[in-house]
């Protein structure tokens, strides 16, 4: 298989949530260039609007007219998140500061999830908060007064972090949260380029009471994760390179790309710029022969959404690639170790389930099978690349679910195989 030609993948989701929550609470108009229209990101402004903010049909240039730190009101129905993880346990936080009650329901993925992460925090900060006895949705939170608070994360978790200091803001009360490791640092980083403030000292981010938060121009980057699937189809080719133009370079999402050079692919970094407070580069990707690597607990968080197609990729690899403290993945849109295994030895691949992670032996007989996606976007793209590898040949039950982050990929993925 060969590849070819540039893309320029769709905006971060994690910055295009965070851009409509903080453009819908802040003072004055926002403009957001560059959102990702995708089924999760319309999942936060549905919720957003439920909310009463003013949030326009996306598109991508659109402006957000902010309510103010005081501005959302009671919904009138149960809030709607879909499939998305990201919308519920932030969105719980902004709920948990205002006098407002709310309940949160999603799809059957997301019902599953766990939420008691994202109540604890919220109700040590004097938030009520009901769950049902598995922990999942429906969740409902009845916000109030809220007082400050200092919280040690057992779980690294951007989605817990983000939801404490929205929370904080929202209610003008001090967060002091400290996580095992690094995660995602885009609230903070959005939040400063506010007027919040908010100090960042290795995995200690405290956040000061502010009166209000500032509008700005938000300008989104591509999503790295999104960006992952293309630089994996480029590394198993069998010549040729992958142009990804303006992908977020931040170090907290950079693991795939460092775990990829490590296994042997060519992976290059253009035109390294700052775009809206994030680094932003081009990459270039091609073949190299793959060689077995190892991903351990520390490095999880900087790609525990690439994890399934590292494991898909590793199929490919000479040698063994062993992901541990990985254990996060089986509370993910999918329990992604049992299905990713499952489906590799569907496949006819060699693959082991442990606890917290995935052992995979790699070889370069062709494999052939159906895959179950379990309606989990990730999956379905990473077993899309390996589908799209020399010899193989593989169907996937569910192509649709990509809308949730991705909806064009079938095509783009189209257009660099040659
Ligand atoms: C996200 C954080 C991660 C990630 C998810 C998006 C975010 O989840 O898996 O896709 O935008 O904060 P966790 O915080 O649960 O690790």
């Amino acid at each position: 298989m060969k590849v070819h030609g540039t893309l320029r993948v769709p905006g971060d989701k994690s910055i295009s949530h965070r851009s409509l929550i903080l453009s819908a609470i802040a003072k004055g108009e926002s403009r957001v260039r560059g959102i990702l229209q995708s089924a999760d990101v319309h999942s936060t402004a549905g919720v957003l609007r439920a909310l009463g903010a003013q949030i326009p049909e996306l598109a991508a240039e659109m402006s957000v007219r902010g309510v103010g730190l005081r501005g959302l009101t009671q919904p009138a129905s149960p809030l709607d998140c879909g499939n998305s993880g990201t919308t519920t346990r932030l969105m719980a936080g902004v709920v948990a500061a205002l006098p407002i009650h709310a309940t949160f329901v999603g799809d059957a993925s997301l019902s599953r999830r766990p939420m008691r992460r994202v109540a604890r925090p919220l109700e040590a900060m004097g938030a009520m908060v009901e769950l049902p006895e598995h922990g999942g949705l429906p969740m409902t939170i009845h916000g109030g007064r809220l007082h400050g608070l200092t919280w040690t994360s057992e779980t690294a978790s951007a989605q817990v972090k983000s939801a404490i200091l929205l929370a904080a803001l929202l209610a003008g009360v001090r967060a002091d949260v400290v996580e095992p490791v690094m995660t995602r640092d885009h609230t903070e980083r959005m939040l400063a380029a506010r007027g919040a403030r908010v100090s960042v000292r290795d995995q200690r981010i405290v956040l000061d009471p502010t009166e209000q938060i500032d509008a700005t121009d938000v300008e989104v980057p591509g999503d790295p994760s999104s960006a992952a699937f293309f630089a994996g189809l480029a590394a198993v080719a069998d010549e040729g390179s992958i142009r990804l133009d303006n992908v977020c370079v931040n170090e907290t999402r950079k693991g795939f790309f460092y775990q990829l050079r490590l296994a042997g692919a060519d992976v290059r970094e253009e035109n390294r710029r700052i775009v809206g407070g994030e680094p932003v580069a081009d990459l270039i990707v091609s073949p190299g022969p793959l060689v077995g690597s190892a991903v351990e607990g520390a490095r999880v968080p900087s790609m525990v959404d690439e994890l399934p197609l590292l494991a898909c990729i590793a199929t490919r690899a000479r040698g063994e690639t062993l992901i541990t403290g990985a254990g996060e993945l089986r509370v993910k849109e999918s329990d992604r170790i049992t299905a990713v295994v499952d489906n590799l030895l569907a496949i006819g691949a060699d693959a082991e389930e442990l606890p917290d992670g995935i052992r995979i032996r790699g070889s370069d007989r062709p494999l052939e099978g159906r895959v179950v996606t379990h309606g989990d976007h990730r999956l379905a793209m990473a077993f899309g690349v390996l589908a799209a590898a020399r010899g193989n040949s593989i169907a996937i039950d569910d192509r649709d679910c990509v809308a949730v982050s991705y909806p064009n990929f079938w095509s783009d993925l189209e257009r660099v195989v040659a």
